[in-house]
């Protein structure tokens, strides 16, 4: 029998809840007719569907970045700023889409502040320019009497909107990227533009953009490392056709794993190799299953926020993100800011439509995640059986598991995928010196097959709870096939 060993001593460290973030872009229906949709009944005053915000608000999210993604690279913050009427209406390149601006920074934030969540903003490293960038710090943080700082205060905004985190351009490594670029071309822009962002406010932490491969991460981070405060890394991924489609996207999640041990020894290596003292962590700030529904056709029609990416999530895909939550909180000392890709309608988990919305099957192990998890990571011991990829690459078990700890809250926390299509897995519970309470609750996200999703007015997989009664050291529990488990224990 699958055993799980948890010793509240093996401790990871603490997570940054930031590893819990999520990610909005001006792509398709994100935004518009997403979380902004003016002329629906079921938005308020100020545009923002109510409906939204609830479940995103439900979600805990911890950090939002803005405005993109690809969109980033041919944006200029300018454009959506003052009086409605007054912005532009551009052609957008990125996603071939007509971009009216009606939303922009001011209105991001006022999102974020009604969704409880902290603003993430990505500068424009494609054909954005210096001043830019460092105008729109000034624009979004400035407390002096200054023209953008001013400007944003002719905007309604007297106080500043303190934004903290600002990204240095998105995935300019891409040929799909407007103003792509070599490593070393990045890197030394990369390091201009931090330089006058940070001169501009000095309290700003720097996210850089990594490539997801060691020689692009190391040359930005011998160019840049010692300015910024995360690296970057985007982690998207579908089943391999040549394998079973179940098995092999279950197992991307140890592939991602793989690279972010390699990334955090990179990082570790700089920081000896240049004496950096300053913290340097990764930044997985987009990451998603991603498969179905790609990129979007550069026809010239540009039409207004069209359905592009429109991902619908079955219970595997939930697994998946199950178990990549499970990897962020063990490598909690490597990962200091994650994003899920994105958060409403494109590859997201709120799905909406004009009458209302559904939550899709990933909503709920980011539900769970946030809002039955502990501040701090443990190391844990599984001994369970595995399956091999068909590339014969790799060997992944079928349980993935990730226990944390809440010491103020004296809760224990055991998330257990079992990712066997067709076993319930029993396992042996060991807690090596401590005793709880026998009665726990295991909160469970499943369906009737690997294959089920939800739709509006029927969410069939969602997160379900029970309560076990006589739970102890050396007990038996049994992780159901296909699902997701967390177990609520109380310490005594
Ligand atoms: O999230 C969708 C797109 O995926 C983003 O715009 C881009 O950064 C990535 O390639």
């Amino acid at each position: 029998m699958a055993q799980i060993k948890i010793d509240l001593d093996r401790q990871i460290g603490p997570i940054d809840r930031k590893i819990y973030g999520n990610f909005v872009e001006h792509l398709g229906r994100c935004i518009y007719g997403g979380l902004y949709d003016p002329g629906s009944p079921l938005s308020g005053d100020n545009g923002f569907r109510t409906d939204v915000l609830e479940a995103v608000r439900a979600l805990q999210v911890p950090i939002l970045r803005y405005p993109g993604g690809n969109f980033v690279s041919g944006y200029h913050w300018r454009d959506g700023v003052g009086p409605r009427e007054s912005r532009p209406k551009r052609l957008e390149l990125a996603w071939n889409s007509l971009e009216s601006n009606q939303f922009g920074t001011d209105d991001f934030i006022e999102f974020c502040r009604d969704a409880n969540t902290e603003p993430y903003l990505c500068a424009n490293l494609g054909n954005g320019t210096l001043d830019e960038a460092a105008a729109w710090v000034e624009y979004c943080n400035g407390s002096k009497d200054t023209e953008f700082a001013n400007l944003r205060r002719r905007h309604g905004y007297e106080q500043p909107h303190q934004v903290k985190y600002w990204g240095l351009g998105n995935e300019v490594y891409g040929s799909w990227q407007i103003g792509h670029k070599s490593a070393g071309d990045y890197a030394k822009s990369a390091l201009e533009f931090a330089k006058v962002m940070k001169w501009t406010d000095p309290s700003i932490k720097l996210v850089a953009c990594g490539g997801q491969e060691v020689d692009w991460d190391w040359e930005v981070l011998k160019t840049c490392g010692g300015s910024v405060n995360y690296l970057s890394a985007h982690f998207y991924f579908g089943p391999s056709k040549e394998d079973d489609p179940h098995y092999s996207l279950c197992a991307h999640v140890s592939r991602v794993e793989e690279y972010v041990q390699i990334l955090w020894q990179l990082i570790q290596a700089a920081q000896r190799r240049f004496g950096w003292r300053h913290p340097l962590q990764i930044a997985l700030d987009e990451w998603n299953v991603w498969y179905r529904s790609r990129g979007c056709p550069h026809d010239g029609r540009f039409p207004l926020a069209p359905p592009l990416l429109e991902e619908i999530y079955d219970l595997t895909d939930a697994l998946v993100v199950g178990a990549f939550l499970n990897m962020l909180q063990r490598n909690c000392r490597a990962v200091g800011l994650a994003c899920m890709a994105q958060l409403v309608n494109v590859i997201a988990p709120i799905f909406t439509s004009k009458d209302g919305l559904f939550r899709q099957t990933i909503y709920f192990p980011l539900l769970a995640a946030t809002t039955l998890s502990g501040e701090v990571a443990l190391q844990v011991h599984t001994e369970c059986d595995d399956f091999a990829t068909k590339d014969g690459s790799r060997r992944v078990p079928y349980l993935d598991v990730s226990a944390t700890l809440s010491p103020t809250r004296r809760k224990l926390y055991l998330s257990v995928v079992n990712f066997h299509k067709v076993q319930p897995l029993k396992f042996k519970l060991r807690l090596a010196d401590f005793a709880v309470k026998p009665e726990v609750t295991q909160h469970q996200i499943s369906g009737e097959s690997p294959q089920s999703v939800n739709r509006l007015g029927n969410e069939s997989v969602t997160l379900r709870s029970r309560r076990m009664k006589s739970v102890k050291n050396g007990s038996t529990l049994t992780a159901p096939m296909h699902s997701m488990n967390v177990y609520e224990f109380d310490l005594l």
